[in-house]
């Protein structure tokens, strides 16, 4: 097991004590998260401007900005423009509903509906995802959908969000857990295409967990669908004293170095959080650095806290706005019982989503430092707020099933923070699309 795999997996158990340690210290007022909440669901209503009456019937696009140049190039704007149909009624207020709608609120419930991709059917998969090469025989764990309270999520349709993503370049910015949802991203809007060799990874990888920077071309759409490793957001730095001794700590003034590499992107999904529960970030002894100073002792929290300010001022100071759109992806659960990811710990043979909200853990302290963080940013930012539905999901997890090695002896471990693919991840993308969608209609003033 590689360095960076220990790294990723050992989180899950501490991060869980941790939620109940800090819980108590949260200074958050009732006030503040009703205000939190107030701001994103404005964003989810006002998150796209996009003023309809500057739509020209000679223009393709629904949304404009100042310019009027597209900012989202539209695929629906042929069938508004014709939106006479009872059809396009329907599906036009379905739509304005979402707009309005807490799609992050909600349940699992049964579906029988074909996973977005079949199992096995896509070879952007890593094995560690892959849980129907490696062997899981059930399947129940694909059979559910995510049912907002109060609306409806569309499927995801790849093709139409290819037409969506035209000449676009969207990019993943975050850990391995980010990875997960850009594998199943791709692999999504890849099941659309009638030509699949109409995809590929432009240094022609097989594998991607290696690497900093991938990047997956749809070359009938320019599209570009890419990820960037960056676990903490902020920097990274080793270095080796005159005597030898190595040595490693944390800038939490410096955004990764990376930045520039995405910068100009038209979609930005963010992530950060298992990697702050590491052992050593955890213990934050000589580890967290600002300027020439490090720290010899800094509460991850504050660590954390210090580490998103940077993050979210480097986003005020270098994304344009009016180009760019950022989404936050929030914590995605960890399901390990009697143990921790390297004692024992496991979640192999639970084949159901948990049915009551008593064994739903506390919203993650880091979460609402996020929120609070966002909240006083200048520029919008969607927070996918994905950590509740996540939390369900037990039976998500590759446990045994992250390798296609036999035997899978007792001792050996187990996978409870990633997830299977086609799985949960799916659900992200589709709740992303629709944001998406509804960046197309303008529901102020009607
Ligand atoms: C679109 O934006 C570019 C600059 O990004 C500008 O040169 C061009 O004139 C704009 N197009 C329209 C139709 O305004
Ligand atoms: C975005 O467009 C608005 C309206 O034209 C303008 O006032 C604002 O400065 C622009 N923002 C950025 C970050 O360029
Ligand atoms: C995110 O979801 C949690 C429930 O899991 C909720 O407590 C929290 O307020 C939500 N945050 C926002 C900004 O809606």
């Amino acid at each position: 097991m590689s360095l960076a795999r220990t790294h990723i997996l050992i989180i899950s158990l501490v991060l869980l004590s941790l939620l109940f340690l800090l819980a108590s210290q949260t200074n958050h007022s009732p006030t503040l998260i009703a205000s939190a909440l107030t701001s994103r669901l404005l964003f989810a209503a006002n998150f796209y401007i996009s003023p309809f009456s500057s739509v020209s019937s000679s223009n393709t696009c629904l949304v404009l900005d100042s310019e009027s140049n597209c900012t989202l190039s539209s695929v629906t704007a042929v069938e508004t423009a014709h939106a006479n149909s009872r059809k396009d009624q329907e599906r036009y207020n379905r739509i304005k509903k979402l707009s309005s709608c807490d799609i992050f609120n909600g349940k699992w419930v049964a579906d029988n509906s074909e996973p977005l991709y079949k199992p096995g059917s896509c070879p952007f998969i890593d094995e560690a995802f892959n849980c129907f090469k490696n062997g899981r025989p059930d399947s129940d764990y694909l059979k559910y959908k995510w049912r907002p309270i109060g609306c409806q999520l569309p499927r995801c349709d790849g093709g139409k969000m290819l037409e969506m993503l035209r000449g676009k370049r969207l990019v993943f910015v975050g850990d391995s857990l980010n990875r997960n949802m850009w594998e199943s991203l791709v692999c999504a809007l890849r099941d659309s295409l009638k030509d699949k060799s109409r995809v590929y990874e432009v240094s022609g990888r097989q594998r991607f967990r290696t690497q900093g920077f991938y990047s997956f071309k749809f070359r009938d759409y320019m599209c570009s669908i890419d990820f960037i490793k960056s676990p903490f957001l902020v920097q990274e730095s080793k270095f080796s004293d005159k005597s030898g001794a190595r040595g490693e700590t944390l800038r939490l003034d410096m955004i990764q170095g990376s930045s520039t590499k995405y910068c100009d992107a038209d979609i930005i999904i963010f992530n950060t959080g298992h990697w702050w529960t590491h052992h050593k970030t955890f213990k934050g002894y000589n580890y967290f650095q600002e300027g020439s100073h490090v720290y010899n002792k800094l509460e991850v929290k504050e660590a954390y806290t210090k580490a998103l300010k940077t993050w979210a001022q480097w986003v005020d100071a270098n994304i344009d706005s009016n180009r760019t759109r950022v989404f936050f992806r929030g914590y995605s659960a960890s399901h390990f019982r009697k143990g921790q990811w390297n004692t024992g710990g496991s979640c192999h043979g639970e084949m159901k989503p948990i049915a009551s909200d008593t064994y739903i853990a506390t919203y993650p302290w880091m979460m609402r430092v996020l929120e609070s963080v966002i909240a006083e940013m200048k520029t919008p930012v969607f927070y996918l707020n994905i950590t509740r539905m996540t939390d369900y999901r037990q039976d998500g997890h590759p446990s045994i099933y992250r390798q296609r090695e036999i035997p899978r002896g007792p001792g050996m471990f187990q996978d409870c923070s990633h997830w299977c693919l086609p799985g949960v991840p799916d659900s992200w993308n589709e709740l992303l699309y629709a944001t998406l969608l509804i960046s197309h209609y303008d529901f102020t003033g009607k």
